[in-house]
């Protein structure tokens, strides 16, 4: 099983404190995503049933995904998250965290910036229990608008990628990386 320590040093912290405090001044746009991988690292492990971005109208546009296991029950799951923020190829602000999935969903509160990050799905996915996973896991309909509510106040305009990374049995076995434009 991995053990995993929530990582979150204090330069993250620092960083995220300054977003925060700059926030209310900045931060008006929207957001919207502008595209979705979700590449698979180990075939034998799994593999994405389907992950794409629809748009039904101007105002509503959404993220869907389900896996394929290939290997159930999961028991132990470490998740990296990262946000980048890119203009013109320089990457102006980075954004890691690390987390141990199972220990995190026993008890969200405990994490506050994973908690953000896992407020911005939780609704729309059967992700939201703690281990182990005996089903595949399926995000359903995450609107943008909803992220954009969560995202509003938080990230400075600009264009961001987001990547998640799924770790289990200390083996790396898919990321998910969503490209977002706030403006
Ligand atoms: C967009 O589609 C959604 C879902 O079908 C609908 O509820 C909403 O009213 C539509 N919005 C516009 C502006 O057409
Ligand atoms: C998890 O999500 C499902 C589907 O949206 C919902 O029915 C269930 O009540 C949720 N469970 C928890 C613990 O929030
Ligand atoms: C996402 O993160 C993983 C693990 O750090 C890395 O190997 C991969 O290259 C990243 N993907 C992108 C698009 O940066």
């Amino acid at each position: 099983m991995v053990i995993a320590k929530q990582s979150l040093s204090r330069m993250d912290t620092f960083r995220i404190f300054l977003l925060v405090s700059m926030g209310p001044i900045v931060l008006r746009g929207h957001v919207e995503f502008n595209n979705v991988h979700c590449l698979v690292r180990d075939r034998k492990f799994m593999d994405f049933e389907y992950c794409y971005l629809k748009s039904v109208n101007r105002s509503y546009k959404y993220l869907s995904l389900k896996t394929k296991f290939f290997q159930l029950p999961i028991e132990s799951c470490m998740t990296k998250f990262q946000l980048r923020m890119r203009e013109n190829k320089r990457i102006l602000y980075n954004f890691d965290i690390k987390v141990d999935a199972c220990k995190f969903l026993r008890d969200p509160d405990k994490h506050v910036l994973a908690n953000w990050v896992y407020q911005t799905f939780a609704p729309f996915s059967n992700m939201n229990h703690t281990c182990p996973y005996t089903q595949d896991v399926v995000i359903d309909r995450l609107p943008v608008h909803h992220v954009n509510k969560l995202v509003q106040t938080i990230i400075p305009d600009g264009r961001y990628f987001m990547n998640t990374t799924w770790v289990t049995d200390g083996i790396t076995r898919a990321d998910v990386v969503l490209y977002i434009t706030k403006a």
